[in-house]
């Protein structure tokens, strides 16, 4: 065999096939091993149906199961006028030349179907597939600025995810935007796109002035030390409580008529109290901000170490503090040039209805800017963030994964931001949305935090792992193992379905071994790795093996299933659903599972068995770069 090409390009002169490709927009031999046959089929296709390349290329489609093809052609798709389809296909198919990747087509319908040769697909594929390793699947050109041109440099992307509230609850919606937008971020980054991750936290407001006369009460500098994120929660639901049976006490005050009492807390309790902490927070009172600051600090370090576990960082911890107070006076000063907003009962509002005629204008309803009182709101902050963000990043695209129950939210701020003539801003704009969890809580009661759920599947898997007693004493730190299988349950219950389907919290099924789950991907990598350390075979005898040795069917499938990631993963960029992605692991593991008694390597001859363990490598490969993409860690015992 010739030596071992280091890309397709490279496999494809080895091949002989000395036809260079002609270039097509969005056609990346080199990484991409289907735009090969994309390349190949056109420019016989052109010879054949005198269709111009243009039309060809971008009609040839992948198929949904092996069993039609690996790509078709729909023939309506050349938009030929004068005969039916059909009988063009025919027509065609009488035409078609020998060729060295694909077998003659074969029509159903008004469909063409191409089978490729599967021993030249390996040839091409499973080589380059070793080679790349970490970085098959990835297409390093597609985030280029201007027709892919290198020298113009990375497109830029904000993804804003996870964003939660500092003393609040970690609930449903922060995990599924932190799983979601981690995905996201891995995903445009691994496409070549310049990704900045920003995470705007909920850290500022009255309630943080609430939040520091709590910590005045009841705080413990111990506790704040060792469990900020926790400790801050308490204090915040004590004080609340108290907040509220002020509030009762003033009410009673009034129905006895007692208004001098009444008058008297108003203006001395503790939400007078919290509001004049935050005015001073707002001033820049260095005490006041200070204490605000080192609860921010130590619940971003906290925060930090369980984004790590999940393999997920930040390039920027935002939040609805950082929105400075020039911005948004002059954010509210263009609204009122540009006549966006208005004044309403003393407080400032936008109404939508006078910017949009019809329907969508009143859907849009009526939100306040500015209350009376001059304090800014979530939505004002919002909308100066943007410009803020936009100023600081130059970014070409912005995404923002928030829960679907800020849907209005985020319609509202994009449509503010382009009534107040930034048109092209709004436009690179994209909320990604997601529907609830259901029955999200811990074993002893209600979620609080991000920590608790982890911990709470990773015992949970523990417990599971230990029903198989011959197994479980074969790894060498189950706890930590059932800790990450715990995660890799979690986020693969989160990742199953479309984004915006609501789903059921169910540990006992997420932590199964059976059915498509976590822990059922996680075993399927074990497995490899464990055949990869028994082989015990050096990358020069995979890299030389003999895949013509490949023949059978199991085999053959196996090869195209793979030849299909970098596909899946380029289609993901429009469907932005980690399902695409997962889906895909699932068949090929599928396909996989199926195969090892077909395709045994202990007790083959030893070519056969380089062979098929070169093919089993580069499926390795592809599902650890898969699980890597969706933020999983795969294990390798
Ligand atoms: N902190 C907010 C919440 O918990 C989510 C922030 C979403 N992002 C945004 N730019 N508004 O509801």
């Amino acid at each position: 065999m010739a030596a071992a090409a280091s890309s397709l390009s490279d496999a494809l002169k080895s091949l002989s096939l000395t036809e260079t490709l002609p270039k097509y927009p969005n056609c990346f031999p080199e990484v991409n091993p289907i735009d090969i046959y994309r390349a190949h089929l056109t420019s016989i296709l052109t010879g054949v149906t005198g269709v111009d390349a243009s039309i060809i290329y971008p009609a040839l489609q992948w198929t949904q199961t092996l069993e039609k093809g690996d790509l078709v052609l729909p023939v309506p798709a050349l938009r030929i006028k004068g005969k039916k389809p059909p009988e063009l296909a025919a027509e065609w198919v009488e035409k078609f030349p020998e060729s060295p990747l694909v077998h003659k087509p074969t029509v159903t319908g008004t469909f063409l179907q191409f089978f490729f040769k599967v021993d030249k697909l390996a040839e091409l594929l499973v080589p380059s597939i070793i080679h790349r390793k970490n970085n098959y699947g990835l297409n390093p050109y597609l985030g280029l600025k201007e027709n892919q041109d290198p020298s113009k440099g990375k497109k830029r992307i904000i993804i804003e995810f996870s964003s939660p509230n500092i003393a609040k609850p970690f609930h449903a919606g922060h995990l599924r935007s932190t799983i979601i937008g981690g995905f996201l971020a891995n995903l445009y980054e691994g496409l070549g796109w310049d990704v900045i991750r920003v995470n705007y936290l909920g850290d500022w407001g009255k309630q943080y002035g609430l939040l520091a006369l709590g910590f005045e009460k009841y705080g413990d500098e111990n506790e704040l030390l060792s469990d900020p994120i926790n400790h801050l929660f308490h204090i915040y639901v004590k004080i609340s409580k108290d907040l509220s049976a002020e509030k009762d006490q003033i009410k009673e005050f009034k129905e006895a008529g007692k208004d001098k009492e009444a008058l008297e807390l108003e203006n001395e309790g503790l939400d007078e109290q919290a509001r004049r902490y935050f005015k001073a927070m707002v001033d820049g009172d260095e005490k006041a901000i200070a204490q605000w600051a080192r609860f921010r600090d130590m619940s971003i370090k906290r925060y930090k170490e369980t984004y790590a576990r999940l393999n997920i960082h930040f390039d920027d911890y935002s939040g609805e503090s950082q929105v400075k107070q020039e911005r948004m006076d002059f954010a509210s000063q263009k609204m009122a040039d540009m006549g966006v907003s208005e004044e309403s009962e003393g407080a400032v509002i936008v109404d939508f209805s006078k910017h949009i005629k019809g329907k969508p204008g009143t859907s849009l309803e009526r939100p306040i800017i500015k209350k009376k009182d001059g304090t800014a709101l979530y939505l004002t902050r919002d909308i100066s963030e943007m410009m803020q963000r936009e100023d600081k990043y130059h970014f070409d695209e912005m995404i923002y994964v928030v829960a679907s129950q800020q849907d209005l939210h985020l319609k509202q701020l994009f449509k503010i931001i382009e009534l107040m003539g930034y048109k092209e801003l709004a436009a690179k704009c994209k909320h990604i949305n997601f529907g609830m969890v259901l029955g999200m809580s811990t074993r002893k009661g209600t979620v609080k935090f991000l920590d608790d759920i982890l911990r709470d599947v990773g015992e949970k898997m523990h417990e599971v792992m230990q029903k198989n007693q011959a197994k479980y004493e074969q790894v060498e730190n189950p706890v930590a193992t059932a800790d990450i299988l715990g995660i890799s349950s979690v986020m693969v219950q989160d990742m199953s379905g479309k984004r915006i389907n609501n789903y059921e919290f169910n540990m006992e099924a997420m932590t199964s071994f059976e059915g498509d789950t976590g822990p059922y991907l996680q075993y399927a990598h074990a497995r490899l790795c464990s055949i990869t350390r028994r082989a015990n075979m050096s990358e020069d005898d995979l890299l030389t093996a003999d895949l013509s040795l490949l023949s059978e069917p199991h085999a053959q499938n196996l090869i195209r299933v793979i030849s299909q990631y970098p596909d899946v993963v380029q289609n993901t960029l429009k469907t932005l659903e980690p399902t695409t992605i997962l889906t895909y692991l699932f068949k090929m593991t599928h396909t996989l599972s199926s195969s090892y008694d077909h395709l045994r390597i202990v007790g083959s001859e030893p070519e056969l068995a380089k062979a098929r363990m070169a093919l089993y490598d580069a499926a390795r490969i592809v599902l650890n770069n898969g699980m890597r993409i969706l933020g999983l860690s795969p294990v390798e015992r």
